[in-house]
């Protein structure tokens, strides 16, 4: 299974390998983010497209891509039915070029493949197609891949690849069990010393509760795996979102003030290192609000 993630890696590195794609500060150009959880539900695809669009109000060229390949849902979120997915990719039936979207959100999506098995179940025809065309994305300045829950091949091949891992939890104790679950198998089976993990508490009720549960997670993790992982902070528990979803629209566009959009940005700005244009003060209200400071 590594052998097949080495593959996606390399090809990662062969984006940042040509100086005239290289960025600024002499990153790799295209910084690769996964989105993953143990459990299902605790709202990684809503974080992927509202984190995508916030990266995009900052100037960024994204492309959110959706590596669910069972359950295929960001372009539902975002009320586009796609005409072309990544199964007629895989299929060699249609390149790269043509089945990313462009949306009115500023970002660029490629639409997963509903019903279709994981990526690890690929032939080595199909899987070396998948990478080739993973290449014609280097020009973005982010790359999200929001992935299915668990622990399949196909998300541990995505994990390899990335520069970071968001783990998604929410306070429930099924939810902390399972990121743990999963922050282990990553620890345990993937190669890749510079990747960073990070934690995003959702649906948090306080800011109490929320530092608590990261807490716990970031603990055990660092105790019994001697893994680090960095707290993002927490998106609250806000009507917005189910409201959100169900007019097939980014939470981020459909309130910007509203908390969770507030904690979105905040998370950005925590990953960037930059502060979004707020007005004096906020950054600091911000990381207090959501218990990063
Ligand atoms: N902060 C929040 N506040 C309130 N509701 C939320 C919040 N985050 C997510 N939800 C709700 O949880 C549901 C699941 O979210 P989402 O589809 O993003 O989860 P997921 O982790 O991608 O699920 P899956 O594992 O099935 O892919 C959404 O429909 C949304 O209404
Ligand atoms: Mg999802």
């Amino acid at each position: 299974m590594i052998d097949q993630a080495e593959d996606l890696r390399k090809m990662m590195k062969e984006m940042s390998g040509n100086e005239a794609v290289k960025g600024y500060g002499g990153h790799r150009k295209t910084r690769v983010i996964t989105v993953s959880s143990g459990k299902g539900g605790v709202g990684k695809t809503n974080l992927a497209i509202n984190l995508g669009i916030a990266y995009a109000q900052l100037g960024k060229r994204v492309v959110v891509m959706d590596a669910d390949l069972g359950l295929a849902n960001v372009n539902v979120c975002l009320g586009i039915i796609p005409k072309y997915n990544l199964f007629h990719l895989i299929k060699k039936q249609k390149t790269m070029k043509d089945i990313i979207i462009d949306t009115k959100y500023g970002i660029q999506i490629v639409a997963g493949a509903s019903g279709f098995s994981k990526i690890a179940n690929l032939s080595d025809a199909e899987r070396d197609i998948f990478i080739s065309e993973l290449d014609t994305l280097s020009y973005a300045d982010i790359l999200i891949i929001d992935t299915g829950a668990g622990v399949g091949q196909n998300v541990l091949s995505f994990v390899v690849a990335s520069d970071e891992v968001i783990i998604v939890t929410t306070p429930e104790p099924t939810a902390i069990t399972d990121a743990y679950g999963i922050i282990k198998i990553i620890a345990t089976e993937v190669n890749n010393p510079a990747l960073e993990l990070k934690l995003i508490v959702n649906r948090a009720t306080s800011v109490i509760e929320g530092r608590k549960v990261a807490e716990r997670v970031i603990n055990i993790a660092n105790q019994f795996l001697n893994v680090k992982v960095d707290n993002l902070g927490i998106i609250y528990e806000d009507i917005i979102i189910p409201q959100s979803v169900r007019k097939q629209m980014p939470f981020i566009i459909n309130d910007p003030k509203a908390k969770a959009s507030q904690c979105v940005k905040h998370i950005v700005s925590r990953l960037e290192g930059v502060e979004f244009k707020e007005g004096g003060g906020l950054k600091n209200f911000l990381a207090k609000m959501m218990g990063t400071k």
